[in-house]
């Protein structure tokens, strides 16, 4: 049995947890949760957002499952993203934005996975008020930061059978920052001669994904382009409800949903946990139980494509317990089916 950290977190995160708890009991799946509470309600109650002993959970077990937090904006704590990407070094933010025939939308064939740079450029946080009327922000580009992450993105392509990776930038205006970062690319290109590999100007980028996403295939970029770009690929696929991500380090991984804590639904029972449960698969894969995360993706497929049991934001009739119990039906089918 496998110990994963787990976090609670705010808003819908209590909703989408309790529907990963029953989906992983019912596929039998050989993990143990550590389970944590964090968010706005544990700052609230001990002025921490993570308690010590769940940071300490993550640093024994090295693999965490993190669902959404809230993060005020312009005030109170940072983000917990961008904290834990940057305290454990997780600098690799996978997200993966593949059409499912269950979900109609103008771009069935898209299959996109967004390398983005978690660790530096805007995210890292040096900004200065220079006076109330004028605030600067420093954008941080390095060597060392962008070659491992176009490293990444070309194992990954190499590993999983992908043809052409995209370096995406702003380099014609951002010449030393950007320029930096694609000159690297271009130089890590050239150690993977059996992938193609182009650039694309970040604006330009935007427009071809939504004329035609399947141009594209394994795209690489620093955080912020990152954190827009693939809130679109997410678009293309029928919304962030449907995209899971991975951030991992050298020998520590994080998994969440890119979608943030939806407070305008919390507490109503219609929060939609794919994503979730797609990034929960994702840890599976990694964790070396890839045949219990296919298990479950297949269930919630045959879910998705009988019809109306998903949650309303792809247009289903279901809450998120009912379209929880047709996973579950459908996982124990399976598994009968392959006994
Ligand atoms: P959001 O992703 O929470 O919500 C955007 C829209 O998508 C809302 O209409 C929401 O109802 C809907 N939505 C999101 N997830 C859904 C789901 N699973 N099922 C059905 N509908 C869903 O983004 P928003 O509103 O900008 O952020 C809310 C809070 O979440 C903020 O405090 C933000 O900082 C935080 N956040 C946290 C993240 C994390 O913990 N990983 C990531 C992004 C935002």
């Amino acid at each position: 049995m496998k110990t994963v950290t787990f976090f609670r977190g705010d808003g819908i995160g209590p909703e989408i947890s309790d529907s990963v708890f029953a989906i992983f009991k019912a596929a039998h799946v050989p993990v143990a949760f550590d389970v944590y509470d964090v968010g706005a309600a544990e700052y609230e109650r001990n002025g921490k957002l993570v308690p010590d002993a769940a940071f300490a959970s993550f640093e024994r077990t090295k693999v965490l499952l993190k669902s959404p937090i809230t993060t005020p904006i312009g005030k109170g704590f940072r983000s917990l993203n961008v904290l834990m990407r940057k305290k454990y070094d997780l600098y690799a933010n996978i997200r993966p934005a593949k059409s499912n025939p269950a979900v109609v939308t103008p771009f069935p064939n898209t299959d996109i996975v967004t390398f983005r740079e978690n660790t530096e450029d805007l995210y890292a946080g040096v900004e200065e008020k220079i006076s109330d009327d004028e605030m600067h922000s420093i954008k941080i580009i390095t060597r060392q930061k962008s070659e491992r992450i176009c490293r990444a993105a070309f194992d990954f392509a190499r590993k999983n059978g992908r043809k052409k990776v995209t370096c995406v930038h702003k380099a014609n205006i951002m010449k030393l920052s950007d320029g930096l970062f694609l000159r690297v690319f271009e130089a890590v290109a050239k150690d993977y001669p059996d992938i193609i590999s182009d650039n694309m100007i970040v604006d330009a980028c935007c427009m071809n994904l939504v004329l035609d996403p399947t141009r594209f295939d394994v795209l690489v970029m620093e955080n912020l382009y990152g954190d827009i770009v693939s809130d679109l690929t997410s678009g293309l696929i029928g919304g962030v409800g449907l995209m899971p991500s991975a951030n991992l380090g050298s020998d520590m991984a994080m998994f969440e949903a890119v979608h943030g804590s939806a407070p305008d639904i919390a507490g109503k029972g219609i929060a939609n946990p794919t994503a979730f449960l797609w990034s929960a698969c994702l840890m599976l894969d990694h964790i070396g139980l890839k045949e219990y995360g296919d298990l479950i993706r297949s269930a919630v497929a045959n879910v998705m494509n009988a019809g109306t049991a998903t949650t309303p934001d792809i247009g289903g009739t279901g809450t998120t317990t009912t379209y929880t119990d047709a996973i579950i039906q459908e996982i124990k089918r399976l598994a009968a089916m392959a006994a």
